[in-house]
C-alpha cells in the first residue's frame, strides 16, 4: 500500500517525512491523502506497479508538514453540528437504550463513516454527519438541527456536483445525503 512505501520512506530514506497514520485498515482516516489526483486513504491504495505517484496533501486545507493538514476547521464544523443524539423527552426506559425500529436504523445506514472544507460551508463530513442525526427516529431536536443549518453558506455553498461521492475514501454517498438535508428544508 501506498502508506507502506511512506513508512519505508521515513524509516531508511528521509525520517523527517511528515504524514499521519494510525489504524493502517482504513478505519480512523487518518491517512487521507491526495494520491495521483484523487483523494483517498493511503493505507487502502496500492502502491502503481507501472507508473510514479505524485502523493500531495488533502487539497483546500492548511498544511503544517509535508502531508499533514490542520484539522482544526473540520473539527469545529463536526463539532458545530452537535453529533450526538439529543431528546425533549425522557428515554421510555431510564438508563437503558433508546429502542428504534429496524427501518428506522436502515435509515442510517451509510451515515455512520465518513469525510471537509473551507470556512463557512460545513463540507460533506458535517453535513453527513448533521443528516444522519436529523434521520435518527429517537432524535427529538429534528427542526432546530434543520434551522441550524439551514444557511446559505453552511449549506447551500454545495452545488450537488457530487464530487464528495466520488472521491469518498469509505465510498459513501455524502452527495444524496446532503439533497436529503435540502429537500427537508424545502418541506412544508
Ligand atoms: S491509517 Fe487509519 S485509515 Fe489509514
Amino acid at each position: 500500500m501506498v502508506l507502506d512505501a511512506l513508512i519505508k520512506i521515513k524509516n531508511e530514506i528521509d525520517p523527517s517525512l511528515t504524514f499521519r497514520r494510525s489504524c493502517r485498515e482504513g478505519i480512523c482516516g487518518s491517512c487521507a491523502m491526495n494520491i495521483d489526483g484523487c483523494n483517498g486513504l493511503a493505507c487502502l491504495i496500492k502502491i502503481s506497479s507501472d507508473s510514479e505517484s505524485t502523493i500531495t496533501p488533502l487539497p483546500h486545507m492548511f498544511v503544517i508538514k509535508d502531508l499533514v493538514v490542520d484539522m482544526t476547521n473540520f473539527y469545529n464544523q463536526y463539532k458545530s453540528i452537535e453529533p450526538w443524539l439529543k431528546r425533549k423527552t425522557p428515554a421510555p426506559t431510564p438508563g437503558k437504550e433508546i429502542p428504534q425500529s429496524k427501518s428506522d436504523r436502515a435509515k442510517l445506514d451509510g451515515m455512520y463513516d465518513y469525510w471537509g472544507n473551507p470556512e463557512s460551508y460545513l463540507g460533506p463530513a458535517a453535513l453527513l454527519h448533521a443528516n444522519r442525526w436529523i434521520m435518527d427516529s429517537r432524535d427529538e431536536y429534528t427542526q432546530e438541527r434543520l434551522d441550524a443549518v439551514n444557511d446559505e453558506f453552511k449549506l447551500y455553498r454545495c452545488h450537488t456536483i457530487l464530487n464528495c461521492s466520488r472521491a469518498c475514501p469509505k465510498g459513501l454517498n455524502p452527495g444524496k445525503h446532503i439533497q436529503n438535508i435540502k429537500r427537508l428544508e424545502m418541506a412544508p
